[in-house]
């Protein structure tokens, strides 16, 4: 899809890039030729990646353990990523999240997420923003929230994420403004389901709920990791340049599916259904 030097010369940062989508991001920015570093708090899960990608891709990368809801865990990780080199690119992709009636919800769930989410994300940015600013320095954000905070629609028994996600589009859309001038941009993607061990084991734990979520999708599939890695490296690439305070949704469709009045039809009609809606032919 790209040509293989178009992430050649740059140095990327993905928070939770041990797993999941992080993963496939790290894993398609090395092959296109980028430096990469991955952040998480599980210092095992961290070295396996570290390894598998390393002979996979022959890529450059290293990881360091970072909680990134603590302000001086990310300077410590960013001053250590810095000795190498500044880096050009940001991708926030750290996150927590599970189902939960929201009555139910604790003081410290609500922090645990929004801890991750939102406070994670503006730890890093804030981070190497002052770094780039001062030293003038170019450079990308990426951030990945989800469709219920783009949609404007938002979403029951998730809501500490629904709530920190909004938060981080807003980030998103303001400094895409505020550090525009100073050469710096900042985007965000939102991707609708796509079948990952930490999101699904959380969000989806019984199979007859995976069938009602594909129902949602105009494409009738889920998204995959490699889709979620594409849209991620163009986005943080030289050639999308002029892309700024923008956040990109990679749904097949649901959000729309799901704000449209009569689109649950395209799942409950049968053929035998809408023979029955067909004007009846005037005799004579
Ligand atoms: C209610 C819960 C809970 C649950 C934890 N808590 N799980 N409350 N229901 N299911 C509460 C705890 O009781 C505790 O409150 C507080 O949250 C912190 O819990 P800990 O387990 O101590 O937190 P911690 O170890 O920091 O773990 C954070 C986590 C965990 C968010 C709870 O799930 C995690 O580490 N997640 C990381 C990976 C992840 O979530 N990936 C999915 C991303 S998918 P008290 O009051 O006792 O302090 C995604 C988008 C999906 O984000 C969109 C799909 C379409
Ligand atoms: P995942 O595998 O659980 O990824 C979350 C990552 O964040 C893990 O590597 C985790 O590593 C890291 N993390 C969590 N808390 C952290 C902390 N305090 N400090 C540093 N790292 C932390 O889930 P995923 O599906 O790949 O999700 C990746 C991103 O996509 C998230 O932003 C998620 O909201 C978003 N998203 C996913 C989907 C989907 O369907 N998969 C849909 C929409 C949006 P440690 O536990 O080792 O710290």
């Amino acid at each position: 899809m790209f040509a293989s030097d178009l992430l050649q010369g740059k140095r990327a940062l993905i928070t939770g890039g041990g797993t999941g989508l992080g993963k496939a991001m790290a894993r398609r920015y090395l092959e296109l030729g980028a430096s990469v570093y991955i952040c998480g708090r599980r210092e095992h899960v961290l070295q396996s990646t570290c390894n598998e990608l390393a002979s996979a891709t022959g890529g450059e990368i290293h990881a360091y353990s970072c909680d990134v809801r603590e302000v001086a865990a990310v300077e410590e990780c960013i001053a250590r990523i810095w000795n190498d080199g500044p880096l050009d690119i940001l991708v926030n992709n750290a996150a927590g999240n599970f189902l939960a009636r929201t009555e139910d919800l604790s003081a410290g769930a609500w922090q645990a997420v929004i801890g991750i989410v939102l406070m994670g994300t503006i730890n890093m940015t804030t981070c190497c923003g002052r770094r780039w600013l001062a030293e003038k320095k170019s450079a990308v954000v990426l951030n990945i929230v989800a469709t219920y905070a783009s949609s404007g629609s938002g979403s029951g028994y998730v809501v500490p994420s629904a709530v920190s996600k909004a938060g981080v589009q807003a980030l998103t859309r303001s400094l895409a403004v505020e550090w525009g001038s100073r050469g710096i941009r900042m985007n965000a993607i939102a991707p609708g389901p796509i079948p990952t061990e930490g999101a699904f084991s959380r969000l989806l734990p019984k199979k007859e709920l995976e069938r009602l979520a594909i129902d949602r999708i105009p494409l009738r599939r889920f998204g995959t990791p490699e889709e979620l890695a594409n849209l991620a490296a163009f986005l943080v690439s030289d050639g999308a340049a002029y892309i700024n305070g923008e956040i990109v949704t990679m749904d097949g469709g649901e959000w729309l599916q799901g704000a449209g009045e009569f689109n649950y039809l395209g799942y409950t009609m049968t053929d035998v259904d809408w023979e029955k809606f067909k004007p009846t032919k005037k005799k004579g």
